[in-house]
């Protein structure tokens, strides 16, 4: 089954108006593959969200990068899910492992909030990946198990889930996972939602990587065949994200 590819700028906490608007101009103007071939979503702070929505290209998609595990109401600080579907934003990273290191959000809670999200109507980009002494111990195939089957107990319907492989060990480090630890870790989860999921599932199921992807490693890793995109993180704030969007194969 022939997979989109699929492409997403996670800008986590950065920008400025000028800057954001800068940016956005970047990617309006940059010659890209159709939606046909490539599915571009960029995922700017909340305080950015309408901004870039009513200035983005209309091929390119936004995504916010976090939303409440339930219906709104006392939740200080919390933006929920009805709020993003109001303001018509049709994607939501759940599960950032900055969120679960920092935030201590738990693989249930995890799973309770992809559930919530793809409940309200949300397209949701759901994150998981092992730290570095977790590789080193031998167990990440264990521990991104256990992540996925934390969502999978929550889902029935996968069509809206986009699953993004971040080794912890890659973010931010320029440590990028070689082309075979990725393949090899894809094909692992793909294996383990057929086998716990359905075959559908496993052949239809995006399967994205992040961690210090760039322009110069991004055809590389786009080749390997259950690597159905990204989830960039610096390298999403500078032109060269536009090099990696054309690495879609
Ligand atoms: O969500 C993507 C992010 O965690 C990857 O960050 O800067 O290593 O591309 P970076």
């Amino acid at each position: 089954m022939a997979r989109k590819f699929f492409v997403g700028g996670n800008w986590k906490c950065n920008g400025t108006t000028e800057e954001v608007k800068k940016i956005v101009t970047t990617l309006n103007e940059a010659e890209v593959p159709s939606e046909d071939v490539v599915e571009v979503v960029v995922s700017p702070p909340f305080v950015f969200l309408t901004l870039v929505k009513s200035l983005l290209r209309s091929d390119f998609h936004v995504a916010a990068q976090n939303c409440w595990v339930r219906k709104g109401g006392a939740f200080t600080g919390e933006v929920s899910a009805e709020m993003l579907v109001n303001l018509g934003i049709p994607w939501v990273i759940i599960g950032h492992s900055e969120r679960r290191s920092l935030l201590s959000e738990s693989n249930e809670f995890v799973g309770d909030k992809v559930a919530y999200a793809l409940s309200q109507g949300l397209k949701v980009i759901a994150c998981i990946g092992e730290t570095l002494e977790q590789r080193e111990s031998g167990s990440t195939m264990a521990v991104v198990a256990a992540q996925t089957k934390a969502i999978a107990d929550k889902v029935t319907n996968w069509s809206n889930v986009v699953l993004a492989y971040e080794p912890v060990w890659a973010i931010g480090t320029g440590k990028v996972a070689t082309p075979a630890q990725a393949q090899e870790v894809h094909c692992e989860l793909r294996k383990w939602l057929h086998d716990n999921v359905s075959a559908e599932v496993a052949a239809s199921t995006r399967i994205i990587y992040g961690g210090s992807v760039n322009g110069g490693n991004c055809k590389e890793l786009a080749a390997q065949a259950d690597v159905d995109g990204f989830l960039v993180g610096g390298a999403s704030l500078k032109p060269e994200f536009i090099d990696i969007i054309k690495a879609a194969t």
